[in-house]
This record gives C-alpha cells, structure tokens and sequence, in this order.
C-alpha cells in the first residue's frame, strides 16, 4: 500500500519521473564487479533539485525504502539495490556549468562524468584535481558520496578535498547547502566535507562545487621495474620527494602478465614489481624527472614526454581493472596503510596468505604513493567472506584502513568494527539519524545492521536479500 501510494505520488511529481522497465533497470541491480546483485521495485530518475526533494518527501511519507546510484561503478556493492527498495539515479541530473576563471571552480550536478566535468574544463587549461580509471562513468555525486581517490591523491587530495560547495538532499532537512565557491568558510563543520564519504547515507548530493586546477605543460611518465618490492618501497620514499610527481602507482608481474593478455602487446620494461610515475610542472622536467628516475634505481625504464606515449604506459596500469574482469569475478580488497608499513603487507600477501589459500589468483596494484594497495583474489566464491577479512583484518591490525578509496558499501559494512570503535560508530549513528531519522536511505551501506548478520548472508552466492 505505501509503495503503491509512494509510486503515485512520483507519477504527481512528474509522469516521466518513474519506470518499471526491467531492461533499463537489471544492469543497475548489479554492481560493477559481477559478485552482487539485487533487485529494485521501480526506478526513480528525477531531472532537478525539486523533483529530487520531492521523491526523498514521499518516500519518508510512505516509509519507502531508496537507494542511491550514479553511474553504478561502485565496487563494494554500495549503489546495488535490495529487494524492497526503490532505485534513484542521478543519471538525468548533469549539468555542467560555464567554469569561474576568476575561483578557479567548476559547478555541476550530481549526475555529470568525471569525463564530462573535464571536457567543460579543458578549453581553459584546468582539469579536476581528482582523476580515475572509470572516468567516463564515475558521476560527480558518487564521487562525493565515496570520496573518490584515484591516481592523483599524491597531488591534490581526494574528493573531500576538492569540494568548495554543496546542494544535499536529506530526508530531515530537505535541500540544503550552498555552491558558493569559497575557499574558506569556518561557519562551523563544512557540511561538503560531511557528506564527503558518507556513501549516500545522509542525503543525496544534487550538485557540487569543485576546485579547478591547472594542466601543467611539461608532463612526463616512467614506467620502472623493480626485482622486488623492497626495491619498490625504497624508490617510492625517494620519489615522493619530488615536488613535481603527480601520480605514483604499482604493479606486480601477475597482473602485468595479464595486461599483456588482455591487451595482445608486450609491455616495454620487464620485472617482478612496476612503478608507474607521473610527473607534470610549468618548467621542464627532462633533467629533474632523468635524475628522480636514476636516483630510485630502476632495473630498467621507460619514459614517455608526448600525449600519446603517456597514455601508452598508462594503459598498462588503467588496464588492470578491466583485465583482471575478464579473468574471473575478483573480490576487491582496496586497504591502506602506513606508507613505512607496506613492504610488510604485500610480503604477507605473497607469503604466509598466499600459502594459506593456494587456489587464489592474486593480483596486486594500486596507488602506491598513497599507500593503498589493491588486492584482487580471484578464485573464491561471491558469498566467502573468510578470505576477505582475512586481508582486511591484517591490515586493520597493522594500523591502515579497510577502506582507502572504494568505501565501505554493503560488503564491508559487517567489517567496520575492525577500524571504528564502537563509541565511533555510535556517533556515525547519531549522523545519520540527524539526517535521515527513519533510515529510508541506503540501508546496509556504510553502518553495519542494527541487528547484526550480513546483508550476504543466508542468500545465493553473489545475490543480495
Ligand atoms: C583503480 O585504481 O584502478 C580503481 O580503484 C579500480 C580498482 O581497484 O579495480
Ligand atoms: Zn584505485
């Protein structure tokens, strides 16, 4: 009955508002990886802030459940509908406005590509600060709502911190917010940065106001291999020394191989473990980048300083995620930790782990410059939990996160504990019944279950309740 009314008033609000269209909504019940799917009871696309509060109004009304999407490349399951929800996608919310040359800001909606926020900003030689693989999917509002890292974090920071503004919705509070571009504004907790990370637990973002940072002219990439990752480590603590690097990332030969495959080419440095380093400045950079590289002691090295060789070497980084997709359906372990303590981690990955659990492909990578180690298994059942912890639990143990950059979602959700105290998630709590006292918002996401258990639980592998 309330899901009857609740469907009537999105009619009222707009006839083109909703849609039961199983072909449109099947590829959003599935979330980007292929281990979890669900289901959605409608679909909800709303095409401004109004209708957005509108449909947030009527579903705390009728005590509807919803869950929020973007562009659906979450890989912890956090965009990925139960049963008994509503989807609602920011997916004809993306506009993108003219950029400030004067802030250096960009403001567009919840719904706009990372791709499309770049291409309003490249005629005038900006870009954003953050950049991913998945740019031409991952919105602006799932970026927020995860806090979205990247390969550029060693630069610029993460999403939180390119958030000047914001337009929420919230279930107790309805819109609110401001895109004002201020880079400063301590008129208490900013509520931008609240909301950064806070996986659409809180509200959903309508539209956000952005930092906008220069491209640098002179951009040169090395791709470097290393016999070991002893090797590795040092060199990344030397490289991070450079004012210029903007990018710091890594590979190991399994994945490497991999690429290779999946991509039908050789790569053009060979070793046990890679770095991938970008460096970009408004001053040459041949002698510093010739002497950064010389001084991290490379087995050998390739350098690219023209468009097309960068993105060449990139590739052989960007590929991993969609080469591993083809390999099997990868459980995704995204963790960091201390920079001095990441020798350690990946030697127990590749050791006693390994050893432990012999029908696994592991596939490690990830952006090293910020200590966040990727670690992809491929092999174990959608529905085992046991190998996931056991890495989540090592790192928690060794002082990181569990979470780096991909967030919580509903698969670590029941794992929370292992890097938040209790007092701690009782205030996280206390948040989210400031700003969505029913709880009608991503149920599952983020806060472990009230009552405990695993929103994977008791189901079919790989199938949400
Ligand atoms: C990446 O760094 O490529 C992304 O986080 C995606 C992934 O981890 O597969
Ligand atoms: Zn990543």
């Amino acid at each position: 009955m309330a899901l009857a009314r609740f469907l009537r008033s999105c009619e009222e609000i707009s006839p083109r508002l909703l849609t039961a269209d199983p072909d449109i909504i099947a590829p959003l019940c599935t979330d980007w990886t292929r281990r979890m799917t669900g289901k959605a009871l409608g679909l909800v696309r709303p095409s401004n802030e109004e209708e957005l509060a509108a449909v947030v109004g009527a579903a705390v009304e009728e005590g509807v459940q919803l869950q929020l999407q973007g562009g659906n490349t979450s890989l912890v399951a956090g965009a990925t509908p139960l049963g008994d929800t509503v989807l609602v996608t920011s997916a004809r919310m993306r506009a993108v406005q003219e950029p400030d040359l004067v802030s250096l800001s960009i403001t567009a909606e919840a719904g706009a590509t990372a791709a499309e926020v770049n291409a309003a900003l490249a005629p005038h030689r900006l870009k954003l600060g953050v950049d991913l693989a998945s740019r031409d999917s991952a919105t602006i509002g799932g970026m927020v709502a995860t806090n979205a890292g990247g390969i550029h974090v060693v630069r610029y920071g993460s999403m939180r911190a390119q958030l000047l503004g914001i337009r929420l919705v919230t279930p107790a509070q309805g819109a609110i917010g401001r895109l004002s571009p201020l880079y400063k504004d301590n008129t208490g907790p900013h509520l931008a940065a609240i909301a950064a990370g806070s996986e659409g637990t809180f509200g959903m973002v309508v539209a956000a106001a952005l930092r906008a940072v220069p491209v640098l002219s002179e951009s040169v990439v090395a791709l470097m291999s290393f016999p070991s990752f002893s090797a590795v480590a040092e060199a990344v603590r030397r490289i991070r020394l450079s004012p210029a690097v903007s990018a710091l990332e890594f590979m190991t030969a399994s994945g490497m191989d991999l690429v290779s495959r999946h991509l039908g080419r050789t790569p053009p440095v060979a070793g046990a473990v890679y770095l991938l380093a970008e460096f970009e400045s408004a001053f040459p950079l041949l002698d510093h980048v010739a002497a950064v590289v010389d001084d991290a002691s490379p087995s050998t090295s390739a350098l690219a300083f023209d468009r097309r060789g960068r993105a060449e070497l990139w590739r052989w980084r960007e590929a991993h995620t969609e080469a591993i997709a083809t390999a099997g359906i990868a459980h995704k372990m995204d963790v960091s930790l201390p920079i001095s303590r990441l020798e350690e981690f990946v030697e127990w990955v590749e050791g006693p782990f390994a050893a432990d659990n012999p029908d696994l492909h592991i596939y490690l990578f990830g952006h090293l410059g910020d200590g966040n180690v990727h670690v992809n298994l491929v092999g174990a059942e959608s529905d085992d939990l046991a190998t996931d912890e056991a890495v989540l639990s090592k790192a928690a143990a060794m002082g990181g996160s569990i979470s780096a950059e991909h967030g919580i979602g509903r698969l670590k959700a029941p794992l929370l504990h292992l890097v938040r105290t209790s007092s701690e998630i009782a205030a996280l709590r206390a948040l989210k019944d400031a700003f969505d006292p029913d709880g009608i918002l991503n149920s599952g996401v983020l806060l472990p279950s009230r009552t405990g258990g695993h929103a994977i639980s008791g189901v079919a592998p790989g199938r949400l309740a």
